[in-house]
């Protein structure tokens, strides 16, 4: 499958965000992954409802919307999203992950489960036919510029495995969470398809954006 990178916006300049967004699209970005907080099942906040409308209207790159936040399936209507759009949601924050897996679906989004490190991929054995992705965190999530959890390359290959073996070739992989060239490296060669790219990738002061995506791609591929 292609190899697809979504910057993660919460790591961008939040003075100049008009700019980034710009930057996205000069560089053929494919998704914009927005993270979403809500103080209980991370201890962050990040960006909000109003947040994804905006950006929405602002750019017609899809997001990438990680929802990290306690039962979604009660709030996925606060937020603006349809054809095109991925949605996250964390197995570890719903008892009813099917319910919100098929409410994404059913308002023409694609549909991701988020799976924490320590989580088996094993979960998904009864939602394989509701999702178009898995988004392995390869940090704990709630922070950027954290360090990977080293095992969580092989879970990326196990993963693939998994999928594969079951005839769910078509289901993307994504990987969220210090992506930086060199383990971007490492994940795609493990078998990652998209790219969730922050503070160690494409978010580097003084760098120009052109210059980090191609070093993403040329990492990537
Ligand atoms: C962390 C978020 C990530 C984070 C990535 O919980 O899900 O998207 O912003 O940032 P880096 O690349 O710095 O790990
Ligand atoms: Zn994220």
């Amino acid at each position: 499958m292609k190899k697809q990178i979504s910057p993660s916006i919460m790591c961008a300049d939040f003075m100049n965000l008009k700019e980034c967004v710009r930057d996205f699209e000069d560089n053929g970005i494919e998704y914009i992954h927005v993270d979403i907080m809500d103080g209980h099942f991370v201890s962050n906040y990040t960006l909000g409802t109003d947040f994804c409308k905006i950006l929405k209207r602002e750019t017609h790159i899809p997001i990438d919307l990680h929802l990290m936040v306690e039962e979604p399936e009660k709030k996925l209507d606060w937020f603006e999203f349809g054809e095109g759009d991925y949605v996250s949601v964390h197995y570890e924050s719903t008892k009813h992950l099917q319910r919100a897996l098929s409410q994404i679906k059913s308002r023409g989004a694609k549909a991701m489960v988020a799976l924490n490190p320590a989580t088996p991929i094993e979960v998904l054995e009864w939602v394989l036919p509701d999702i178009d992705a898995v988004l392995l965190m390869t940090v704990n999530p709630g922070f950027a510029g954290q360090k990977l959890v080293p095992q969580c390359l092989e879970k990326i290959t196990a993963l693939r495995r998994y999928l594969d073996e079951r005839g769910y070739t078509q289901v993307e992989i994504e990987v969220d969470g210090n992506v930086s060239f060199e383990n971007a490296r490492k994940m795609s060669d493990a078998g990652a398809d998209i790219f969730v790219a922050g503070t160690s990738s494409l978010f580097k002061a003084g760098v120009p954006m052109s210059e980090s995506v191609k070093k993403m791609r040329e990492s990537i591929n």
